[in-house]
């Protein structure tokens, strides 16, 4: 049977979906809390990889190779990095780079060494559904996540990007760093911290990967906002609103 991986970094990223699991239940593997349940009947495993590139790689390697999972989702949230990529956007990858890896000059920049790319693809036909799923919930914002957290963080029209997720193990939070990144790799839509990591990892097993980032912040000096507040009120809630509409649709 079909069984999806979710994986989040951090708790209140996957709270929204947790509440919707009633039958969960809880497996531990490697310090790791893995939920097993089912949603419109469709069977999912989730769980929490904690922050950065080697705990994404770790928690993805398990869930595939003890959980049986055919699919991988990795949901939370992102910094944004192209113009017009804004705070309560929703990003849906279409490839994803380490900005951290550098070999060179044995390899070159970006690329991981021995596997000839630098740029993991996802899945088409996933992301494609996931990010129908992100506009239909979108387009109206406060049906999710009711009229005061949309005047609150300012959501006036949230747009879904779809595109170049960068991933690396630092927090951007800084202006001079986000030029960088964006002069870099001008295409990059948004960065956060393990994507690209379980993109890697999903491709090594052959198995079809997606990524959905809320953005919560630019990437700059105001990126240290009430994070936690708005992983709470927004991108917890998107990503357990867009995912119910992925699997009521299947
Ligand atoms: N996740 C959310 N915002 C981020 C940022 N600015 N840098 C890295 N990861 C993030």
């Amino acid at each position: 049977m079909a069984r999806l991986g979710l994986i989040a970094a951090l708790r209140p990223e996957l709270a929204a979906v947790l509440d919707r699991l009633p039958d969960e239940r809880r497996q531990v593997v490697a310090g790791r809390d893995y939920w097993l349940g089912h949603w419109h009947g469709h069977e999912l495993v989730a769980v929490l990889s904690r922050v950065g590139k080697v705990a994404a790689a770790t928690t993805a390697t398990a869930l595939i190779e003890r959980f049986g999972v055919d699919r991988v989702v990795f949901t939370g949230a992102a910094g944004g990095l192209a113009p017009g990529v804004s705070v309560g956007d929703v990003v849906v990858a279409s490839e994803l780079l380490q900005h951290d890896m550098d070999a060179s000059p044995l390899f070159p920049r970006y690329e991981v060494p021995l596997t000839g790319r630098a740029r993991f693809t996802a899945d088409a036909a996933l992301s494609q559904a996931l990010a129908e799923a992100a506009r239909a919930v979108l387009a109206n914002p406060a049906d999710t996540l009711g009229p005061e957290a949309v005047a609150e963080f300012n959501l006036r029209a949230p747009c879904v990007h779809q595109g170049l997720i960068i991933s690396g193990d630092r927090f951007v939070s800084t202006s001079a760093e986000s030029v960088a990144l964006r002069g870099a790799l001008p295409d990059a839509l948004a960065v956060e911290m393990e994507g690209a990591a379980v993109a890697q990892v999903c491709h090594d097993y052959g198995l079809p990967f997606a990524a959905l980032r809320t953005v919560s912040d630019r990437a700059d000096d105001t990126a240290h906002v009430d994070f936690t507040r708005f992983i709470d009120q927004v991108a917890s809630r998107y990503s357990a609103a867009v995912l119910e509409r992925y699997f009521s649709a299947l």
